[in-house]
């Protein structure tokens, strides 16, 4: 069977755990070198490690655009292209807007935001200078739906979602499709922090949190990081040829409840 990325190269932010490594094992099974960028650099190898020969890990800070570059240029460097790019980092922290510190609401917005801009704009000229390209944006169904105590990254998966549909006008001439995936709640480790600090925002046990999350999809499961995968990689492949700007939803119905 012809593998779906077969020689493709791929930089994969947040690749080191979660949905980021779920990401790039499987675009690695279906053929691509992947760059498994994060700011854990010791995950980062350790991650690239159990995939073997076609993983590459750097370590980077996504909000860092000196970084950023020199993230895109050694993979350049390395594997001649950048066909894919998923903008997958991401943070959550959880405070009612009345309690926030400014330096919370930036950080959000810095790492799930501004990243997402600053590692477009970097692979843009490879992609645009080859006349093809995939950018494939990690937003959320909270990027969808409000949610108390979520503002932040609320707002900032809104932005990725506003940011994929404007990028995937300007670059559609350019033959680069631009979308985003909107995960429901999937158990990593920042889906846990996130259950973690609501519980204790709201000033409730974990296990109120936990079934009222368990039970919000119309499925009545969690997600999978691999089901988030599969999404990422139809987006990146030759299956979606004509679809750019959406914005799709895996999390069990939730966003139509
Ligand atoms: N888990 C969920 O329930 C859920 C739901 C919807 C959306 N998402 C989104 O999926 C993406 C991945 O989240 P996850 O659940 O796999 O989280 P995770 O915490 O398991 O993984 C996130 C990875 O991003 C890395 N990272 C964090 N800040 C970084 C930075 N400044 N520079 C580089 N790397 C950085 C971390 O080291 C980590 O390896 C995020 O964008 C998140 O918002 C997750």
């Amino acid at each position: 069977m012809t593998r779906r990325l077969e020689g493709r190269v791929a930089i994969v932010t947040g690749a080191a755990a979660g949905i980021g490594a779920a990401i790039a094992r499987l675009y690695c099974v279906e053929g691509a070198y992947a760059v498994i960028a994060d700011i854990d650099g010791t995950a980062a190898e350790r991650a690239a490690d159990a995939i073997g020969a076609q993983a590459m890990p750097m370590q980077l800070d996504v909000t860092n655009e000196a970084d950023v570059q020199r993230t895109v240029a050694a993979a350049r460097e390395r594997f001649g292209r950048i066909d894919i790019l998923v903008n997958n980092a991401g943070i959550m922290r959880k405070s009612y807007v009345v309690d926030m510190p400014e330096a919370m609401w930036r950080a959000v917005l810095d790492v799930n935001l501004t990243a997402t801009f600053l590692c477009s704009k970097a692979v843009l000229p490879a992609m645009i200078e080859a006349k093809r390209g995939r950018i494939v944006n990690i937003a959320s169904i909270a990027g969808k739906v409000g949610e108390p105590t979520a503002s932040a990254y609320s707002a900032a998966k809104w932005g990725v979602i506003g940011f994929t549909r404007s990028l995937a006008l300007e670059v559609a001439r350019h033959n680069i499709l631009v979308n985003a995936i909107c995960p429901g709640p999937i158990p990593t480790a920042l889906g846990e922090q996130g259950w973690r600090e609501g519980a204790l925002v709201e000033g409730v046990g974990l296990d109120k949190v936990m079934a009222r999350v368990g039970s919000r999809a119309p499925l009545g499961r969690l997600g999978t990081v691999e089901q988030v995968a599969k999404m990422a990689l139809f987006v990146a492949s030759d299956d979606c040829d004509f679809t750019t700007g959406s914005a799709f939803n895996v999390d069990g119905g939730i966003v139509m409840t």
